[in-house]
């Protein structure tokens, strides 16, 4: 079974202006109650056998050495040491990832770290809500090649308020300059709620486009294989953890806003970090959403996670069943390509994906799905 490990650490040292996810500034006053909350979490999954492991944030480089090691401890305690996993990653930002903690990293057995950088331009930096400026990211950087990581993940966003395509094209062509073994390139959503949205920016979406555009054939260029809608990888460098949730396999999820996918059953943690800690201190639940996915809803989420990747998919028999005028309406409209048994995103469908992906969700299209 290759199941997946996420630990996810919930504290930033500062809130990004455009960002959703669950994660808190100022509140690095509880990380200790946090990881005792998590030890009592992980108790309840004690060996449950994980191939992949993945420390996700908010910011766990924010994480004092000392916290790093409890961590581990707990990870090893409950299913095995970190070094054991087929891939172990951490976040990191670069203003927390110090040369000790890379060595304490290293000891404790991660063999991948996945740094947000988002923009080489300092004043794009600013813009963001972000600490670091780009040099404290090259520093970072070196640090963690020079403290021995051989794979490390880069993230990067396009089509930021007030980019030009050579502004974004300049912080890409300095980051491949480095060599990062994987490269994610997000186009910049606009999340409900978050500064940015209050601000009312907006995205300019053919000049994202030109640069998702540009973005694949620079990478491509270099040598790196596209091989999921966001991401890039030198050959045998593809994110293993990643990849497991695309191709509709199981995770387990531990701390506050975790989502699990287990024997068909969905579920999710509370994103409160204090309920959070009072539920696994008091023996509660920290669930608070849990659905089996059953029938259209299973076979058009699988059938939609597999499309992210570029290689595509052989549709089962169920899902051409159920999806099968939706499938042949995206080839018609050039959106999906058939090669072959699999179908796959055109070169198109690529930066139209999210309307391809619709005709996969619930309410499903009457007219497409029979
Ligand atoms: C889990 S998040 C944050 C990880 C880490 N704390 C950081 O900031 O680098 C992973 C990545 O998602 C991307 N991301 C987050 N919010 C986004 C948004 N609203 N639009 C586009 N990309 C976003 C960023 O590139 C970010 O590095
Ligand atoms: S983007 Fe990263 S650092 Fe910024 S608030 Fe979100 S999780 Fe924290």
């Amino acid at each position: 079974m290759k199941r997946g490990l996420y630990i996810h650490i919930p504290f930033c040292k500062q809130k990004c202006n455009y960002c959703d996810f669950a994660s808190y500034a100022g509140q690095e006053s509880q990380l200790d109650a946090y990881l005792g909350a998590l030890a009592h979490e992980a108790v309840l999954y004690k060996e449950i056998g994980c191939r992949t492991l993945y420390v996700g944030g908010g910011t766990p480089s924010l994480l004092a050495e000392h916290q790093l090691r409890r961590l581990a401890k707990i990870i090893r305690k409950n299913f095995k040491e970190i070094a054991q996993f087929d891939e172990s990653t951490l976040e990191a930002n670069p203003e927390s990832l110090t040369p000790a903690k890379i060595q304490t990293l290293r000891e404790l057995g991660f063999n991948r770290l996945s740094i947000g950088l988002q923009s080489f331009n300092d004043s794009e930096l600013k813009t963001l809500g972000r600490v670091h400026n780009a040099a404290q990211f090259t520093a970072a950087y070196q640090a963690a090649r020079e403290g021995g990581f051989t794979n490390i993940n880069v993230d990067l966003i396009a089509g930021l308020p007030g980019q030009s395509l050579e502004s974004f094209l300049g912080s890409l062509r300095h980051l491949v300059a480095l060599r990062p073994e994987h490269i994610s390139v997000y186009g910049l959503q606009i999340e409900e709620g978050t500064p940015f949205f209050k601000q009312g920016v907006v995205c300019d979406d053919a000049l994202m486009r030109r640069m998702l555009e540009e973005t694949r054939a620079c990478l491509t260029q270099a040598g790196y294989h596209h091989y999921e809608i966001s991401n890039f990888a030198l050959p045998g460098y593809e994110a293993q953890h990643n990849t497991n949730y695309w191709q509709n396999g199981e995770y387990l999820g531990l701390g506050c806003a975790a989502a699990s996918y287990r024997c068909g059953v969905r579920r999710q943690n509370t994103a409160n970090v204090e309920d959070y800690i009072f539920d696994m201190e008091n023996g509660k639940t920290p669930i608070v959403f849990s659905e089996r996915l059953t029938g259209p809803a299973q076979e058009g989420e699988s059938l939609l996670l597999a499309l992210r990747q570029l290689d595509g998919v052989e549709p089962t028999a169920g899902q051409m069943q159920l999806f099968g005028p939706a499938i042949e309406k995206h080839i018609q409209n050039g959106l999906l390509t058939r090669v072959d048994k699999k179908i796959k995103l055109s070169e198109e469908g690529l930066y139209l994906a999210s309307e391809v992906m619709r005709s996969f969700v619930a309410p499903f299209d009457e007219e497409a799905c029979k």
